[in-house]
């Protein structure tokens, strides 16, 4: 592993370790208003929900590392204490980025990259029309992280009220994920979409204590076959199969037949073959046959 010691590494390369690595990081378009009621927009991904009662959003304004200056983003956000915090889809990111431009602060973003300014109900910022998801905020706090360049301030921002495109809400009241299209940014110049195979559901029950990995046999946790993601399945299954089941896998069950019948004893191809079975009962969706499969070379 690469030992990076902040400190012992330039600023520049420090922050694009961390960018890297904490990533893909969901991206705030952020719009406020200055002194003249200019308005301004700006994406910033050092973003995230902390809170949902009260509902809450934080950003963090960085000074930059080449001159050590503060961007109007946080000038406006404490001049009035009012932003709107809108999402990027992947039909806006190329407009997102025009907007990231650092130009002059008379000078308005939304003229420059093309996008809408729709009126907010409760802030005096704009919400831009394009995004499919706006929250108008009130800022209730400016934490100051440090005074040289790449040292942020977190905008702590309570949400007064959020907007939603209706042709992203789903018939089960909730926001389809394909649909908003949302992108990430990633390191450098890359970033994320969200779409097709990149978006998975992984459903893992918070309530019911599952068995845990240090519960399963070393056959199972020590194979050749089945990874980590695919023995965390497993392990997130309540019980152990019963005896009944397994013994009735080894006697109806075809496939399992034959790779029994390829042996006289337990061997480690055999218990290859049962993981190989484990595996594709998994990947159709059997978690259930997939330990009863594994637990067969235990039965032998
Ligand atoms: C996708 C993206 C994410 C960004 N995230 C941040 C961030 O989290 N913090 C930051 O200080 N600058 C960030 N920037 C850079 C600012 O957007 C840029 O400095 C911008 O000019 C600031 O505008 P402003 O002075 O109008 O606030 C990001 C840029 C892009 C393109």
């Amino acid at each position: 592993m690469r030992v990076i010691t902040p400190g012992e590494v330039e600023t520049k390369d420090l922050h694009q370790f961390i960018l890297g690595a904490v990533a893909p990081r969901p991206i705030a378009f952020v719009s406020t208003i200055d002194e003249n009621n200019i308005p301004n927009i700006a994406p910033y991904s050092f973003f995230n929900a902390f809170s949902s009662n009260p509902p809450v959003l934080v950003f963090s304004s960085n000074r930059r590392v080449a001159d050590n200056t503060t961007k109007d983003t946080l000038h406006n956000a404490k001049l009035n204490q009012e932003v709107v915090i809108n999402v990027v889809n992947f039909s806006i990111v190329r407009q997102m980025a025009l907007a990231s431009i650092s130009y002059p602060a008379h000078i308005n973003e939304f003229s420059k990259s093309g996008l809408t300014p729709i009126p907010s109900d409760l802030v005096k910022p704009f919400r831009i029309k394009e995004s499919p998801a706006h929250f108008e905020c009130k800022v209730s706090e400016i934490i100051t992280l440090g005074k040289h360049g790449g040292a942020g301030h977190l905008i702590v921002c309570n949400v007064l009220r959020m907007h939603i495109n209706e042709t992203i809400i789903d018939e089960n009241n909730r926001i389809n994920p394909h649909k908003i299209d949302l992108v990430g940014r990633m390191g450098r110049s890359h970033y994320v979409r969200a779409q097709g195979n990149s978006i998975f559901d992984v459903y893992q029950s918070v309530m019911k204590p599952a068995l845990g990995f240090d519960q399963l046999p070393e056959h199972i946790l020590k194979s050749n076959i089945l990874t980590g993601n695919d023995i965390a399945q497993i392990a997130g299954l309540y019980e152990f199969p019963n005896n009944a089941a397994i013994e009735k896998l080894k006697t109806s069950d075809a496939r399992i037949m034959n790779i029994l019948k390829s042996s006289s004893h337990p061997d480690e191809n055999m218990r290859s073959a049962l993981h190989k079975e484990a595996k594709s009962a998994l990947d159709n969706g059997n978690v259930t046959k997939a330990f009863e499969i594994a637990m067969i070379y235990q039965s032998l």
